[in-house]
């Protein structure tokens, strides 16, 4: 497996990689690599004859007071993840490679960045969508994939490939939970084996949702409450927001249907955590 840090070398690779005929698919991660990273790897592996994973941990997408200082790494566990699952190129650039002194270039996607997790994290998506960017111009995927997991994220990334015309097949993946049905995280890291516990409301909450609607529950007030019961009864549990949503636009929706995106994030200590379903999903 091979280990590039200069952009220039990445679109070189790339620029041959094509020549030769080969589809490159990317999987951008900040490292810390778990199963939910993998699944992604996995299935790039099928898709490209060239499957690059990116690892940077994008300075411009943590808010001011935010995790970017000790935000987890282990670069050595990374590449035995990575290797397992397939990955032929490791593209891992220095934050100085990626925003050299006078960068001043950004990727705003207005509307669908502003609630949910934009609400709480101002200019947080404007990272991503920048990064993320930068990254397709770097390795030149042909296909790229991103995690339900963060489900804003991929509508974003979505949005930007569609208004910018980039070249790129944005494909989205399945969360991938811990056998507790805790969705897998690096962030997950920070909790103590008490707060660990503590993460198991936010799956109970969205089950909870999805059962409801099952039994007719077809209002967005109905179903919260649901899901504010289940998370207000464990303690030291902070809720951010508990939002349906329309899973293709992120608009407010008046009644819920199968297609409608539950998204929640709350914190548990000093840790933010995020999950989601579509209610008409099992996942
Ligand atoms: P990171 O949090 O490392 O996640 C990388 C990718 O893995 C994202 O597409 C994310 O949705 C996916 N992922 C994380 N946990 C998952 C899980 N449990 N199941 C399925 N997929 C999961 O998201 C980022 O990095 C960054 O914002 C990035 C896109 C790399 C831009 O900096």
């Amino acid at each position: 497996m091979k280990i590039i840090t200069s952009i220039a070398e990445m679109q070189q690779v790339a620029r041959v990689a094509r020549r030769e005929g080969g589809r490159i698919a990317l999987v951008p991660t900040m490292g810390y690599l778990h199963d939910g990273h993998a699944s992604l790897m996995r299935e790039g592996r099928r898709r490209g004859e060239l499957l690059v994973t990116s690892i940077f941990i994008n300075p411009t997408q943590f808010g001011a007071g935010e995790d970017f200082d000790s935000y987890p790494r282990d670069f050595a566990g990374d590449t035995v993840l990575a290797a397992a699952a397939g990955v032929d190129l490791i593209f891992a650039p220095t934050p100085r490679e990626m925003y050299p002194d006078g960068y001043q270039t950004w990727v705003d996607v207005a509307k669908i960045s502003l609630p949910l997790c934009g609400a709480g994290r101002p200019g947080h998506f404007r990272g991503v969508a920048t990064v993320v960017t930068k990254l397709f111009n770097a390795v030149q995927p042909d296909v790229a994939l991103f995690g339900k997991k963060d489900f804003q994220q991929l509508a974003v990334i979505r949005r930007m490939t569609a208004d910018l015309n980039l070249p790129v097949e944005i494909v989205g993946m399945p969360i991938v939970r811990e056998v507790d049905g805790v969705a897998m995280s690096s962030r997950n890291a920070y909790l103590s084996a008490e707060e660990r516990q503590h993460a198991l409301c936010l799956s109970r909450a969205l089950t909870r949702a999805r059962e409801m609607y099952r039994q007719g529950g077809n209002t967005p007030a109905v179903l919260q409450a649901g899901v504010l019961a289940v998370l207000g009864a464990e303690s030291g549990v902070a809720v951010e927001y508990v939002e349906f949503r329309h899973s293709g636009t992120l608009e407010e929706v008046a009644t819920v249907g199968d297609d409608t995106l539950l998204a929640l994030a709350v914190k548990i200590g000093k840790t933010r955590l995020i999950d989601n379903c579509i209610l008409g999903e099992e996942n």
